[in-house]
């Protein structure tokens, strides 16, 4: 670019990058644990000048990985050593995070300066993180169908459905715990859990033992009155058959 007096030079490489900027923001949805592969886009490298990765959390430092053709030289400010090159910079620019976390959250910006122009090219990373579900219940007929630490929360139903209490337990590193207490007469009861980082919502099935218990007791009471009869006629005949 043969420009004339800086000022000038600074207001044609803004209108040029401004202009490149695109509109829109590429979401990315990333089980905790996966890795992600985020690429810079369609651009030739025939003409590519810097490619320059910038990286921020949104809790936490930022950091740049920057890699300049000329000189086939890479750079790094001090990104987590999960955030890398996923392969060699000369020949691909993509970025790779392997393992995320929930401090990865955050906005993850391509920048490729090439003769052409600058393409920019921007993500916004969510990790979620699948909840641990699990079902209690007790003998008075109440369940609790919980889904820890989920992010987001999750989506706790029943079948049958019914009218349940719900509470919900926010953690500091924003994941969330979800309670579902519910009071049935049914004898067998199904909560049902679901979550973005599921396909299919998980389920979980309690029989409750109220007609076991009952069974029991009554057999017990049965028993004890055959006793006390058998006993009484006994007692009664005694001096005839028994003795
Ligand atoms: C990212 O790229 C690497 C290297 O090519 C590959 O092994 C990995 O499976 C990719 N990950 C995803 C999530 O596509
Ligand atoms: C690198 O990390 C230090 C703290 O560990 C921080 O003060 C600094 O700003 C970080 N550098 C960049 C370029 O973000
Ligand atoms: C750039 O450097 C890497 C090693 O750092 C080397 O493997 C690669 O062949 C070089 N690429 C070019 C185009 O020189
Ligand atoms: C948890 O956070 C949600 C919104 O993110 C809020 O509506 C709710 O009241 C919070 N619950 C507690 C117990 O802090
Ligand atoms: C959901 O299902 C699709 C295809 O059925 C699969 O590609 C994807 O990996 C599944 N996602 C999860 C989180 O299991």
């Amino acid at each position: 670019m043969n420009c004339v007096g800086k000022t000038f030079c600074t207001f044609v490489l803004l209108t040029v990058t401004v202009a490149m900027i695109p509109m829109d923001n590429i979401r990315v949805y990333k089980i905790a644990g996966s890795s992600v592969n985020l690429t810079c886009g369609d651009i030739s490298r025939v003409d590519l000048v810097i490619v320059i990765w910038k990286i921020r959390p949104r809790t936490g430092n930022h950091c740049q990985l920057a890699y300049r053709t000329d000189l086939n030289k890479t750079g790094r400010t001090n990104c987590s050593e999960r955030m890398d090159w996923k392969s060699s910079p000369d020949t691909d620019s993509a970025l790779q995070i392997r393992q995320v976390t929930l401090t990865d959250e955050g906005c993850y910006t391509c920048e490729t300066f090439t003769s052409d122009g600058t393409f920019i090219r921007t993500y916004t990373l969510t990790v979620l993180v699948p909840p641990a579900v699990t079902l209690t219940c007790d003998s008075k007929g109440t369940a609790v169908c919980k889904a820890a630490a989920g992010k987001p929360a999750a989506q706790v139903s029943w079948d049958p459905t019914g009218d349940p209490r719900t509470e919900l337990e926010n953690h500091t590193d924003g994941t969330v715990t979800v309670l579902s207490i519910y009071s049935s007469k049914e004898t067998s009861i199904t909560c049902l859990v679901s979550h973005p980082a599921w396909n299919t919502s998980q389920s979980k099935e309690c029989t409750s033992d109220m007609f076991l218990q009952c069974f029991t007791i009554c057999a017990g009471l049965l028993g004890i009155f055959f006793i006390l009869v058998f006993i009484f006629f006994c007692k009664r005949h005694c001096g005839r058959i028994c003795c």
